[in-house]
This record gives structure tokens, sequence and C-alpha cells, in this order.
């Protein structure tokens, strides 16, 4: 983090819009000035003006019983018919709203008219299921049309889907279906990652042996790798014959703008994810008018691709609510970068004619090092956006992104937000705002934030602070799943009626705000957020290990690696080989929660350095991880414990 706030401190540069592209922008500068007129207004206007309401709303936001606030709350509208029907009907049923492609190069282009109506199918045989209003349908698919149809027929019912990204493991799997009581899964044999196919439905039937609950009746399959899977009679069901046969007539209810829409879980500080709760007519407004301004979204002319998978945040706004609210025609792509060529994004964005394009730092930074060679093979030229999001952005990056893969001229917004904001907050508008590499620059019209030193007073200049968020926003959190109390400790305790984000930020002297990383245990790898409480309690639940520290280190590629000290118990730590049991201890972190918790590196030491109170200090541990003198020692019980663990590390 260090390293990039020095790079950010000396970042001067500065991009204004192009004529030409301003000239055609979708963003207005009005669009500040009615914010900050009539915030509650600005916001209202927007949820008639980009909805369709089936029942409209009189009411705008309650916020009577802080934190729980409700947004058009006496409103009805359904999700899915927002995102399908209405375009179907107002004769846009021709148009393509997914390309997708399949990592082994199979490809299919599905028209809003055909989206709908397969999706029209899948809300008749979840009702078929016994699904109803407010049940929970988990879904861990890769990221095949299924998945977007999946969503929006659960949506379509006023179910709640509670998407699980395809890497985690069957114990993660396992706990996320416990915690939401699901009663359905909707996963596929499996699906294509570099050139293989990873099984999916094996690790349902694990997650569903090591569940306790029992809740799960039903188990969807998508027929998608054709790799040999265990069949549960009576359990299991493929959609091919569920929902491929049912009815295509699909009468669509209206639902409560409050009415739930998701639960996504996202690391904290401590060990158990949290289900981050989100409704429907607030979030759908928010991620409506922030794709189209943010994107300068022309549904008619643009193709549009997200990167990100459907299990995160970014893939459930981006991907499927705002883009698809939008009309907008877009590119879904199954597998990895670099399969079966390292110029495989590449040859998408040519084959499709990509004009916008929304990925994470440190895809961008991987592609640096490969070099521009592997992007010059592909013709570009249809790019005239680019988006970044799920960490700061180096201004290097900035610029290699920019330069390398648009040309030189063409705008690059970076994207503030979190899987609890659920929608973006904090980012340039293309065309109006001058761009400044490295900072997410300025709250989009209709939010505020601010920068408040730890005892709430305002921070002033470039000093960094705390970032909050001043006051409720229509696609904010409603709460975490069935812990309303750990909802008001982890984001209001701190500053009262404010938003506690738990970033630092600090605002420069043009009033751009630069992101400074997380202040508290929580990581960020490769855009993923991680805890380190998570993989601590993974670690010690090995029966090797004795104690462990994780922290995040920063990592060229990744932004920040995860970075574990272990001390090995008594008697282990003599008969093992500290690199086998390293190597041992990775394969299990991984195993537990899933890949992208596999830690860099794992040091054996013999100690790890805590205060008299007995509180690790990881800022010690982080300095070593980062090859860095170590820092102040003196609140140290034990103050030569550092050159022990530094000479073990070594
Ligand atoms: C955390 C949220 C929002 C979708 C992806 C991540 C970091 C995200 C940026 C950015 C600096 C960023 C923050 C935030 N973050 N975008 N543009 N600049 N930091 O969602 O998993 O909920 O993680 O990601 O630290 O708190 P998430």
């Amino acid at each position: 983090m260090t390293v990039q706030i020095d790079h950010a401190l000396e970042e001067i540069r500065r991009f204004r819009p192009s004529p030409e592209f301003a000239a055609q922008a979708i963003a207005d500068e009005r669009l500040y000035d009615a914010a900050s007129a009539d915030r509650l207004g600005f916001w209202a206007d927007q949820a008639r003006d980009l909805l369709t309401w089936q029942k409209p709303f009189t009411e705008v936001l309650d916020w009577s019983n802080p934190p729980f606030a409700r947004w058009f709350a006496d409103g009805e509208l359904n999700v899915a018919v927002n995102c399908l029907d209405r375009h179907v009907e107002a004769g846009l049923g021709d148009r393509v709203a997914i390309y997708w492609e399949g990592e082994p190069g199979d490809s299919r282009a599905i028209t809003y008219a055909e989206l709908t109506e397969e999706v029209k199918r899948a809300a008749n045989a979840l009702t078929d299921l016994g699904i109803r209003t407010g049940d929970r349908v988990a879904i861990y698919l890769p990221m095949i049309p299924e998945a977007v149809v999946s969503m929006l027929a659960v949506a379509r019912i006023g179910a709640i889907h509670s998407v699980v990204f395809g890497g985690f493991s069957a114990d993660s799997l396992a706990s996320r279906i416990d915690d939401a009581e699901a009663s359905l899964v909707i996963t596929a044999d499996g699906g294509y990652r570099k050139g293989r196919v990873f099984p999916l439905k094996p690790v349902v039937d694990e997650a569903l042996a090591k569940a306790e609950g029992g809740t799960v009746k039903n188990v969807l399959v998508v027929k998608r790798g054709e790799n040999d899977i265990a069949w549960n009679e009576g359990r299991d069901l493929w959609w091919h014959d569920t929902v491929t046969t049912a009815s295509p007539e699909h009468e669509a209810q209206a639902f409560d703008a409050e009415n739930p829409l998701f639960i996504l879980y996202t690391s904290g500080t401590t060990g158990k994810p949290k289900g981050i709760l989100h409704t429907s007519g607030g979030y759908l407004t928010q991620v409506a008018f922030t794709h189209k301004n943010v994107f300068d979204l022309h549904p008619e002319r643009d193709v549009y691709w997200c990167t990100a998978d459907v299990g995160w945040i970014t893939g459930h706004s981006y991907v499927v609510y705002g883009p698809l609210a939008n009309g907008a025609t877009q590119v879904l792509y199954e597998g990895t970068p670099d399969t079966p060529h390292p110029g495989r994004w590449w040859e998408l964005v040519e084959k499709y004619g990509v004009t916008i394009l929304y990925t994470a730092p440190t895809a961008i930074r991987s592609f640096m090092k490969l070099g521009r060679s592997v992007v010059h093979n592909f013709n570009l030229r249809s790019l005239r956006l680019l988006g970044s999001v799920g960490e700061p952005i180096n201004p290097e990056a900035w610029i290699w992104y920019r330069h390398v893969i648009g040309g030189g001229s063409i705008p690059v917004v970076d994207t503030w937000w979190q899987t609890e904001t659920g929608a973006i907050m904090i980012s340039a508008l293309p065309g109006i705002t001058d761009l400044k590499p490295g900072s997410a620059q300025v709250p989009v019209p209709g939010i505020s934030v601010d920068i408040l030193a730890d005892d709430g007073t305002p921070v002033e200049g470039e000093d960094g602070g705390l970032l909050v968020i001043t006051e409720p926003w229509p696609s904010m959190l409603r709460g975490i799943w069935g812990d309303p109390e750990r909802f008001r400790e982890t984001y209001w305790e701190k500053f009262g009626d404010k938003y506690f984000a738990g970033d630092g930020a600090r605002r420069d002297e043009d009033g751009d705000i630069w992101l400074l990383g997380r202040v508290d245990d929580v990581m960020n790898v490769s855009g993923h957020r991680l805890s380190t409480a998570e993989i601590e309690s993974s670690l010690v639940a090995h029966e090797i290990t004795a104690e462990a520290a994780v922290v995040g280190a920063s990592d060229e590629t990744t932004g920040q690696a995860v970075v574990a000290f272990v001390i090995l118990k008594e008697r282990h730590a003599h008969d093992l080989d500290p690199s086998d049991a390293s190597e041992e201890l990775r394969r299990h972190v991984a195993m537990q929660i899933g890949a992208i918790a596999r830690p860099r590196q794992v040091f054996i030491v013999n100690e790890l350095p805590k205060t008299r109170s007995g509180k690790i200090m990881r800022r010690l541990l982080r300095d070593l991880a980062e090859g860095r003198q170590v820092g102040d020692t003196t609140t140290l019980a034990d103050t030569a414990i550092m050159d022990i663990i530094s000479a073990q590390v070594r």
C-alpha cells in the first residue's frame, strides 16, 4: 500500500475529456446540480426515469429507524420485468442481450426475447419446485448464460438468490447454504477453466453432506462440463429436463420495492463471512443510474463487457442488473484470460467489437507484465471507454490501460464501491470530469461522502482519514442476513449515523478522493476480499498448527497477497520438514476456503510478535513479508523476537 501512496503523491497528470467524447456523453453536469439542490428528489427522478413501476411510489426515503433504510417503500415493481420484458415490449426483443463465449470457443448470441423466454421457463420451474417469495436459492455456477437466467428467475418470483463463487470450497458453500437456509441449489456438472473441466456438482454433493441445516430439497443441474457426476435420485434434477420443458408463459407479479433481492457473502474482520442483504427498487435504481452514466452507455450501439464473475458483487450489479435494466448488449465469457492463449481477452474485444470494458487493476497489471505484444496482435479500436474496480489502480497501470488498451485518448474511470454499497459510489463521469490517474475522484451525483479522523472530526486537506458515507443511498445494504446487531456494530457504531466503509482515504487540493486501502483486517487479493481472521482460523484448524498469523503483503500483480506465519505444534515441529509443512498448509487453506485464499507464502516460525497483552502485531509481520526494515518494536513483550523471526523467514 505504501508504495502506491508514494506514487500517488507524485501523480499530477490530468486528462481533459476530448471534445468529441464530451459532445456525445450521456452524463450531464446538471446531474450534480440537481442532486445537490434536492438529493431525494433527484433519486426519485432517477427511479421513475430508469425503471418501470407497477405501482408508483409516493415516499422516497424512510430513515426513521436508522441504520435500516427503506427506499421507495410503497412502490411495487418486478426486477426481472425491468431487466427483460419491458425491453421486449418496447420492440427491442431482437437486440442481443448476451454474446456468450465459452472457454473452449463455443458461443451463443442470446436476444432479449430469448433471454426473457428462458427466464420465464425457469421461473415456472422454480415455482413447480415449491420455491416461493422470500425463499433462498443458492447458485453455484460457472459463467454460463444459465447463471444469469437463474438469478433473474429467482428475482422474478420474488425469492432471494445467494450466488456463491464457483471457486469456493465445499466448506464455504456449506456454511453459506446453512446461514441462508437455502432450499434449492442451482449448479452445473462442471465448467471450463484453464483448458480443463472443473467439477461443481461433486462440490455441491460434498457441501450438502456437510451442511447441518438439511434445508436443501433439490439440486438443479445444468449440463456443461459433461464430467461424470453422482446422482441423488429424488433430489437432483437436470436443467434440460426441468427448465427447458417448462412453460414459456409466465405472468410476473409486482413486489414491494423493499422485497429482498439477494444475499451475497463477503469477508469481514472476523472469521465468519457476512451475508450482505440487498433489496429491489433502490438497488436497481442506483445500479441502472451508475451503469448508464459512469459507462456512458448508448445501448443501441455499445457492446459492453464487464469481466467480473457473477459470484462477486461486480457481477451482480454490472453484469446482470445494471446492464440488463438498461437494455445493454454485453459479452459474457466463461473462462480465464490466458486460455488457450494469453491474448484471449483481446481476441474477444476484437471479435465482438467491445466498446466499453470494465475490469480490475490486477488483470491490467498481469497484462502489463506480459508486455504489449500480446495486445498488439488484435484490433482494439472499437474501445471507447475503460473502467477499473476492486482496488486502487496505480497511476502506471492507469496510464498503460489508457495507452496500450485504449489507444491513448479514451476515458478511464476508476470506480470505488463495495459489496455493501451495491453500486458505484465514487467515480469520474466520462465527458465531464478531468481524469486523474490513481484517484477514484468524486462521489457520483446523489452520494455524499466525507473523510473523518478516528474521533469523528472532518479531516481537511492532504491528511488521510477514514472514508464515511454521510447520507443513506438507494443501493445501500439493508443489513447482514440474520444478524442485525453485527450490521449495526460493523458499519454504524463508529460514527453514529454515518456509514463507516473500512477504507482509508484522502482528499487532494482539487477535492478528488484517493483511496488508501483497508484500515481493518480485510485483505484485497486480486480485487477480492479476504479476511485475515478467516484464513487464520483455517490454518489453526489443521492438526499440525499451534498458532497462526496472516497478513496482506503488497504484491506487484495481485495488489495484496496472503502471507502466513505459522507455529507448528511441538511434536510436528521436529518431525516435519518446514517446506513440506508450508506446502501442506497452503493446500489445506485452498481446500477449506477456496483457491483464491491460498497463501502466497507460509513461513514456519517459532514465535509470533505479541504485545504485552498478547495481541499479535501484524504490522511488524507485514514489514517482514514486504521485505522492509521492521518498524517500531518497543511495544512488544519481547523486543528480540523480531530478530529471531526475521532470521527464520530469510
Ligand atoms: C473493497 C470492497 C466493488 C466491487 C469489487 C470489490 C476496495 C474497490 C476500489 C477502487 C480503491 C477499491 C476497497 C473496498 N476497492 N474498488 N476503485 N479503489 N479501492 O468489492 O469485495 O466488497 O471490496 O474493495 O477497499 O472497501 P468488495
